[in-house]
């Protein structure tokens, strides 16, 4: 298939790129000509494994190409799938972007006799597609929607693993306006990707993508208020107790007594909290769009709170630890918020930095590679430094809590925090250290879910 993707952010690129890959003919449309220039130079500009080999292969085969030119795209090509952003704002979702797109689609549509699909990749409210995006799109292209195609296919990709998962994905969501729409669809991936199609409508292919992250995000929370718990139970550990839920098969399918996937409840993990540029975005999109329905959701609330407070609890208890915080050295291990990225988009490293901050305390900051996004956004002063590596980071600190379970720091061996700190007071937010060797070792360890 011929195929336009507008947009070359995160979904954008990697869905292009992979698209090219499996041997379709793609061009990715940016009005940025900075970001077009280093994508035809064989760089990418966001950062994920294995995308940039990718890239250089399908740039010398000859089935991708980058370019500003939205018309000649269009003209040329059988589908154009939309993935601008849809930034969260003003506790609403913007589809200015999408809005915009569709409109400059549709203007060239005026002109294209041959029947084209326009797919929306972008993650939208419930509704969006059949109504706004279709509205925009006939009045710019004066054609009814049925003359040209209209369909939704949301992405399901993680950040660090997006070329792993646009490859072998577990299904792919179709929603369709049309049966012709549907056919034309199919034929990006029927055959060429080994996973189910799901046919749904549009606003059924929009709702899955928001039900899937409020869902995982629920789960989070849902093992984070399992953690607080714990705690206060004592000589509990969430750790034993999410595992021991997620063993029964009804979490877990089998193939005879073999679980298919030990990781799939992975999810129902403790920490400080969700972060990234979807789960917060999304879930706070999908109550206020609820709440404008005239439903204010109750349990998906509660998931965002929770996720408020829990980067919040853990400052709040390292003071407890120490009687104050008030200049004490923390180091902070890891601001990205998660391993493998230095994407720090709604990370809980920002909350804990902000609560240390606070309470006077003097924050040592590091991450292999988050630091510089960081700044541009906290910023640095006498009390927010950033270290070149842990050691320098642990060197005389009073405490230090791990925000990111990055696998530099898992390996840092316990008579390192007791040799470079000061007191080796260590709070771990993404339960990667063992507390018993810890321990041994002469650490005094505060694990979430653990007390
Ligand atoms: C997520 C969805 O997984 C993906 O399907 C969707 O398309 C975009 O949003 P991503 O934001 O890349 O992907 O990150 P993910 O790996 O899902 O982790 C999100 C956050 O949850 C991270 O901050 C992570 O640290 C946290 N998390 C994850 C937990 O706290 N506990 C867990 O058990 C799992």
């Amino acid at each position: 298939m011929k195929i336009s993707i507008i947009g070359t952010g995160y979904v954008g690129l990697v869905s292009g790129v992979c698209l090219a890959a499996r041997g379709h003919q793609v061009t990715c449309i940016d009005k940025r000509t900075e970001i077009i220039d280093q994508i035809n130079r064989q760089e990418t500009p966001i950062f994920e494994p294995g995308l940039e080999e990718l890239l250089k292969e399908v740039i010398a085969k000859g089935t991708f190409i980058a370019s500003t030119d939205l018309r000649s795209a269009v003209m040329n090509t059988d589908i154009s799938l939309i993935a601008v952003g849809t930034p969260f704002g003003n506790g609403k979702i913007d589809l200015t972007y999408i809005e915009n797109s569709a409109r400059e689609i549709g203007e060239i549509l005026k002109e294209k006799a041959q029947y084209h699909v326009v797919c929306v990749k972008s993650t939208v409210v419930p509704t969006t597609t059949d109504t706004l995006v279709r509205q925009v799109l006939e009045a710019s292209s004066g054609k009814r929607a049925g003359e040209f195609g209209l369909a939704m296919n949301p992405e399901f990709l993680r950040e660090g693993k997006a070329v792993e998962d646009f490859m072998y994905p577990d299904r792919i969501v179709l929603g369709a306006y049309d049966q012709q729409s549907f056919e034309v669809m199919k034929k990006v991936y029927d055959g060429i990707f080994d996973a189910p199609i799901i046919k749904v409508n549009l606003r059924t292919a929009e709702m899955i993508k928001y039900t899937a992250n409020a869902l995982l995000a629920t789960l989070i929370s849902y093992s984070n208020e399992i953690a607080l718990i714990c705690e206060n139970v004592g000589s509990v550990d969430v750790k034993d107790v999410l595992e021991g839920v997620t063993l029964d098969k009804r979490f877990n399918p089998v193939i005879g007594n073999q679980l298919i996937n030990p990781e799939m409840i992975s999810y129902l993990r403790a920490g400080c909290g969700f972060g990234g540029s979807c789960f917060p975005k999304d879930v706070k999109a999908l109550a206020s769009f609820s709440e404008d329905l005239g439903y204010a959701p109750r349990m998906i609330q509660t998931t965002l709170d929770i996720n408020e407070t829990q980067p919040v609890r853990i400052v709040e208890r390292l003071e407890a630890t120490l009687g104050t915080l008030a200049n004490k050295k923390i180091a902070l291990l890891g601001l990205a918020f998660k391993p493998d990225t230095d994407d720090i988009r709604e990370s809980p490293s920002l909350i804990i930095i902000r609560e240390l901050l606070n309470r006077q305390a003097q924050v040592y900051a590091v991450d292999p590679i988050a630091i510089e996004n960081t700044k541009k956004v906290v910023g640095e002063n006498g009390m927010l430094l950033y270290a070149d590596d842990y050691q320098q980071a642990l060197q005389d600190a009073d405490a230090v809590i791990l925000v990111t379970s990055w696998a530099d720091f898992a390996k840092i061996a316990p008579d390192e925090f007791v040799k470079l700190m000061k007191t080796p007071v260590v709070a771990d937010g993404r339960r990667i250290f063992d507390k018993n060797v810890l321990e041994a070792a002469g650490v005094q360890y505060l694990g979430v879910g653990l007390a």
